[in-house]
């Protein structure tokens, strides 16, 4: 479930613009996504100090497959290289890292380097920053429901609390702002049980240039909004 009040405990990030962000500078797209990949390590902090508890970052989906191949291995190298670089210094900010979405897609030595961050990182008790690639929403619902059948839980005793314990990072609670960079208003297959009821925030901002004037810009806008669940 969601919780209420400020500052809100989890928020996730489509982190979209980083090719427009290149091509207004006439450079090659990876070099938007390098941009794009040094801004996460400053924007987690920033948001770890604003209080925020869980942060979800939408990094590669399902979708994202069908790019051209050398952006594809360039992004999925450069996610090599973060994970390489940056685990002990996440480590060192007590940052929990898990990871979202499926891993029988990535190379093996990927799939082993996700797996040592998320085990070494995995008793710290600051932030919690969930990375999502090879994500999408609905393949999380149907991976959930075939745990499920293979659980041989009985029907009756399905209900969305339990679904929920299915999907990928159980223990998490729900979004509770959801904000996309890059100007497009769209959810593109991200989180979709659990943006239920999460705010929606969409900034202009392209993701590299995404920073502490467009968190606070972010984070007041979320303030002033009345979150009902249905109720009155
Ligand atoms: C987001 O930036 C990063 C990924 C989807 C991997 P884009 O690469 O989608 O950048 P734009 O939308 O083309 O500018
Ligand atoms: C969403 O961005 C996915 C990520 C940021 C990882 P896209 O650029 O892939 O989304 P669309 O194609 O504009 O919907
Ligand atoms: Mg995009």
């Amino acid at each position: 479930m969601s919780s209420t009040g400020y500052p809100p405990q989890h928020v996730a990030i489509t982190m979209d613009g980083n090719g427009r962000w290149a091509n207004e500078r006439g450079l090659p797209r990876m070099a938007g996504h390098k941009a794009g990949g040094d801004n996460i390590r400053p924007v987690a902090n920033m948001f770890s100090e604003h209080g925020v508890k869980y942060l979800t970052l939408y990094a590669f989906s399902t979708e994202n497959w069908s790019r051209p191949g050398s952006e594809v291995s360039g992004l999925l190298g450069l996610l090599e290289q973060k994970i390489d670089r940056e685990t002990q210094a996440f480590h060192h900010d007590n940052v929990r890292l898990i990871h979202l979405g499926r891993t029988d897609r990535l190379s093996e030595g990927i799939a082993r380097k996700v797996k040592q961050a998320v085990d070494l990182t995995g008793n710290n008790t600051g932030l919690t920053l969930c990375l999502a690639f090879d994500y999408g929403g609905r393949d999380e619902i149907v991976r959930a429901t075939r745990r499920i059948v293979t659980a041989g839980l009985p029907p009756d005793g399905l209900d969305e609390a339990l679904f929920a314990r299915y999907l990928d990072g159980p223990g998490i609670p729900d979004p509770d702002l959801l904000i996309r960079t890059g100007g497009e208003s769209r959810l593109s297959n991200f989180l979709l049980w659990q943006v239920a009821y999460s705010e929606l925030h969409f900034t202009p901002v392209l993701w590299p240039d995404f920073g502490a004037t467009e968190i606070e810009e972010a984070l007041s806008e979320y303030r002033t909004r009345q979150r009902r669940f249905g109720g009155v």
